[in-house]
């Protein structure tokens, strides 16, 4: 596999600050804390996880829009956290991002026109007859040039905002839940061309989701993201067929399956409780205070490892990284 980009112990602290002349540090949200993971050219991968687990933060540092605290990000095996501010401008050009809400990100006094010629303008090159290209590419029609992005409706709001990321002919796009704000009717179409764009343009996607049945046909793999770490990484069908985490098995029994009778006879695995804080997560596993096999299934001895003991995430014999020292594969679809 030719890694096009490579994260090795990714850290993201947002210091909390405090005082009213003389600020200091009282303490951090752990947003993201160590986490490594690896993206194949031409690949899909995505991370899921609940609200505030630190996908954003995560897809964020990768494109080097914040800081990460510590750890590296490789893209075409160059370290960019060491990038100086020209590099950083070149290598822009090659890593583009989809937002959520195309309408936020989207300049409203803006043509489609205007907004499509800025990334060509950002980087001194010339357009040239490319705006009706690109919005051919996703979709649209010459004559949307001349239109602003109130005038169009959420999913081809979304198709420029696509057009847009891919107008410089990047190798990496993020996607930071580019359908989670359309309408359920829409996102499939949104979501196959995403995918027709991919094989067109060999791009490599950074896929990040909250629900696990958004990723099911588009990912190539999946990372499950819960309160700053990773708590498993598979390829999509076997995630599917045998997660083996605690949190990834209750994310899968929650999916909907098409079948009403199976639907109604599959077992759901409920966890408890909300997210703790991630500026004082707890201490070893910090699933411990959710995990329904903590609470139900382990020993007192057992659950004394998953206190003191963070599990790391290695592959404990299901064929794929787990991080869960009782980890243990699972069919539930
Ligand atoms: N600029 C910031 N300053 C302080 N804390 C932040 C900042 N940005 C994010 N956070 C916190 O970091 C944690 C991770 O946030 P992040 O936006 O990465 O989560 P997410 O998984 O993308 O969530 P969502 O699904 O809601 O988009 C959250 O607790 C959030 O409140
Ligand atoms: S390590 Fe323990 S608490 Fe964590 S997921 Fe596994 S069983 Fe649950
Ligand atoms: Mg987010």
């Amino acid at each position: 596999m030719t890694a096009l980009v490579e994260v090795e112990n990714l850290v993201k602290h947002y210091p909390i600050r405090s005082g009213i002349v003389f600020k200091h540090d009282v303490g951090a949200v752990k947003a993201v804390d160590g986490i490594s993971f690896e993206l194949a050219a031409g690949e899909t991968f995505a991370i899921v996880g609940e609200s505030g687990c630190g996908k954003s933060t995560t897809a964020r540092c990768v494109l080097r829009l914040i800081e990460p605290t510590s750890g590296t990000v490789r893209f075409d095996g160059e370290d960019i956290t060491a990038a100086g501010t020209a590099r950083l401008r070149e290598l822009r050009r090659e890593m583009q991002m989809i937002f959520q809400d195309p309408f936020a990100s989207l300049n409203p006094r803006m043509t489609v026109r205007g907004i499509l010629r800025e990334p060509f303008r950002i980087h001194g090159l010339e357009e040239d007859g490319k705006v009706e290209d690109l919005l051919e590419m996703v979709g649209l029609l010459p004559e949307h040039a001349s239109r602003y992005p109130h005038e169009f409706s959420g999913g081809q709001r979304q198709r420029v905002g696509i057009a847009r990321a891919i107008a410089l002919n990047p190798k990496l796009i993020v996607c930071d839940e580019p359908v989670s704000a359309l309408d359920v009717s829409i996102r499939a179409q949104v979501l196959n061309l995403l995918e027709d764009l991919q094989k067109q343009l060999g791009l490599t996607y950074l896929f990040i989701a909250h629900d696990l049945s958004v990723v099911r046909h588009i990912a190539n793999r999946v990372a499950v993201m819960y309160l700053g770490t990773m708590v498993e990484t598979a390829a999509t069908d076997d995630l599917f067929e045998r997660p083996s985490h605690p949190y990834t098995q209750a994310l899968i029994s929650a999916v909907p399956v098409p079948d009403p009778n199976r639907e109604r006879s599959r077992r759901r695995i409920l966890v408890s409780g909300d997210v703790p804080s991630p500026v004082n997560p707890p201490s070893g596993c910090r699933f411990r205070t959710r995990c329904p096999k903590f609470a139900n299934e382990l020993s007192e001895a057992e659950r004394q490892r998953c206190v003191d003991e963070p599990p790391a995430l290695v592959d404990r014999g299901e064929g794929h990284p787990t991080a869960c020292h009782y980890s243990e594969a699972r069919t539930l679809v």
